[in-house]
């Protein structure tokens, strides 16, 4: 078997089949023993991801950052947080990468700087009305109105998305107030992202994923959000979750997916087509529809949109059904190759959401069957392929701003370090005994990379089995999908020779005609619940 074959020798740029894996970097390996994963501690790792058989990987921010949003919030998009390495680490690890056939998409967040930006410092130093404030979203309290935020909105992280500066004047932040938003009608910084794309371009970065890709406009008059009756203000897409998909109406989200953000994908795709190796751009883009999704993925524009519908959707059968047939026919509209994701740094871990223990498991393993044998790219999350759930992490460890701002639970339970070996917290995490920046459970010593590399029951070895049977079919088994029913509980399709079924009820099924070549757990004449499986 061939593992990371070039994929462009099909004709095709390779990020269109492929499976990306997300490295979230604080929590993935630690070089240096402080409790914090890094640069190096990812390098020393690529070997164990070209054997999982991925393409790609996605690094979460790494630049140097305050970190109140573990990078999310960037101080200097050319540098590395001295927590994560140097320069030199990213170097390195671009080039092991390559060596080991994984292409490298980093992460860029162009819809706010940290506070710490030298630009944000200078705005606060140079006050109301100068070039410096111009480049964020700086205003005043409405006219006869002293004290209030210029607009209801609502920061995504919870409380007002306004803070003061103590001349009076107020900054948007649709995150924390540690995130000042930029002012993209600012020609000023536009050209500074592009300087960023070319630094890490002439790197050998292969692509970048765009955080909060549909934020970097705001509607020009910064108008209040329309609330209808009965709902609070918010400028979180995923509020619409509690929605049943079928009933989700368009919400008033003048803070989000303006038109005018579509010139900037366009100016970027003509930056990166300067360049060899197919570089790429995927959006995160939380829109209300797989049309507007598609909006970001015309030809001229981005790669890929994350496609955020499954991970939203809840176990159902027909509620998958509709996310594979809507994504597909919105990518087909734009000429546009879909995505798929389950599970990211942002969201409950998939085992979790479907119900946790041994039964969400099986769903876990049943829905990412399910998604790997569709057309175009999967992104996986670190840890899900050793079946990890979601921990309960104790308040005093908890530091999402999310948390922070709210008290709600948050984020950090989709962050707790990989279990790499041992008995025993760190698990190889790092070396020797020092502990990582979030308690692991120790029940997670029957889950390290170790224990399921010895185990051909393991959902590690699961996803080793699946990716290597995907590879067999991915670029030739064609974009078309043709839907099957074989019941209400059933997700079932025919893509090219290939047939998939996936049992969302609680009884067994009959399995449709075909040799087996997967499964995501045990099949016999019928499948069972909770179980998907591949036909050949
Ligand atoms: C994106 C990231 C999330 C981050 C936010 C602000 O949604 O995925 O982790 O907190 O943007 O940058």
């Amino acid at each position: 078997m061939v593992l990371n074959d070039p994929i462009g020798a099909h004709g095709q740029e390779w990020w269109r089949h492929a499976v990306t894996y997300q490295i979230y970097p604080r929590s993935f390996a630690d070089g240096d023993g402080d409790g914090v994963g890094d640069l190096a501690g990812i390098t020393s790792r690529l070997p164990y991801l070209r054997d999982l058989g991925v393409d790609a990987v996605w690094i979460s921010p790494f630049y140097t950052s305050p970190q109140k949003d573990h990078g999310y919030d960037v101080a200097d998009y050319r540098d590395i947080d001295p927590l994560f390495g140097t320069l030199a680490d990213a170097d390195e690890l671009l080039e092991r990468a390559h060596e080991v056939g994984l292409k490298v998409i980093v992460d860029l967040v162009p819809n706010h700087t940290s506070d710490a930006h030298e630009w944000f410092q200078a705005a606060l130093a140079a006050g109301p009305g100068s070039p410096e404030r111009d480049r964020y979203l700086f205003r005043d309290s409405p006219a006869g109105a002293p004290g209030t935020p210029p607009n209801n909105w609502r920061s995504v992280f919870g409380g007002d998305a306004w803070t003061q500066v103590e001349d009076g004047q107020w900054y948007l932040h649709l995150f924390d107030a540690s995130q000042p938003d930029l002012n993209w009608r600012n020609p000023e910084v536009g050209d500074m992202f592009v300087d960023v794309l070319r630094f890490w371009l002439d790197r050998g970065a292969d692509g970048f994923r765009v955080d909060v890709a549909h934020g970097l406009f705001k509607e020009e008059s910064l108008r209040d959000q329309v609330v209808a009756a009965g709902r609070q203000p918010s400028s979180d897409a995923r509020d619409a979750a509690d929605v049943p998909m079928v009933e989700r109406t368009e919400r008033d989200e003048p803070m989000w997916d303006q038109p005018e953000v579509h010139d900037v994908y366009r100016r970027w795709h003509e930056v990166l087509a300067k360049y060899d190796g197919d570089r790429m751009l995927v959006a995160e883009a939380w829109t209300q529809s797989p049309e507007s999704m598609a909006r970001y993925i015309r030809e001229d524009e981005m790669s890929q949109a994350f496609n955020f519908a499954w991970l939203l959707a809840s176990w159902s059968a027909s509620e998958f059904t509709e996310v594979v047939t809507g994504t597909l026919a919105a990518t087909e509209a734009v000429h546009g190759s879909p995505t798929w994701v389950l599970s990211n740094h942002d969201v409950d871990r998939h085992v979790t959401r479907y119900g946790g223990g041994p039964v969400g498991l099986a769903r876990a393993r049943a829905a990412t069957l399910t998604m790997l044998a569709l057309p175009g790219s999967a992104y996986l999350y670190q840890g899900e392929e050793l079946g990890l759930e979601q921990v309960d992490v104790a308040p005093e460890h908890r530091s999402d701003p999310f948390w922070l701002r709210t008290g709600h639970v948050g984020r950090d339970g989709c962050r707790v370090p990989i279990p790499w070996s041992g008995e025993a917290p760190p698990f190889g995490f790092g070396p020797g005994d020092g502990q990582p920046w979030i308690p692991q459970p120790t029940a997670w010593a029957a889950l390290t990379v170790e224990k399921q590399e010895a185990d051909p029951d393991s959902t590690l070895a699961f996803y080793r089995a699946a990716l290597a049977v995907r590879r067999t079919f991915a670029h030739t088994a064609g974009d078309a999908v043709e839907m099957l029913d074989l019941g209400p509980d059933v997700v079932a399709f025919r893509r090219g020779p290939l047939t998939v079924a996936l049992n969302c009820g609680t009884e067994p099924v009959a399995v449709p005609d075909g040799d087996v070549l997967m499964a995501s757990g045990p099949v016999g004449a019928t499948l069972p619940a909770d179980t998907a499986v591949w036909l050949g």
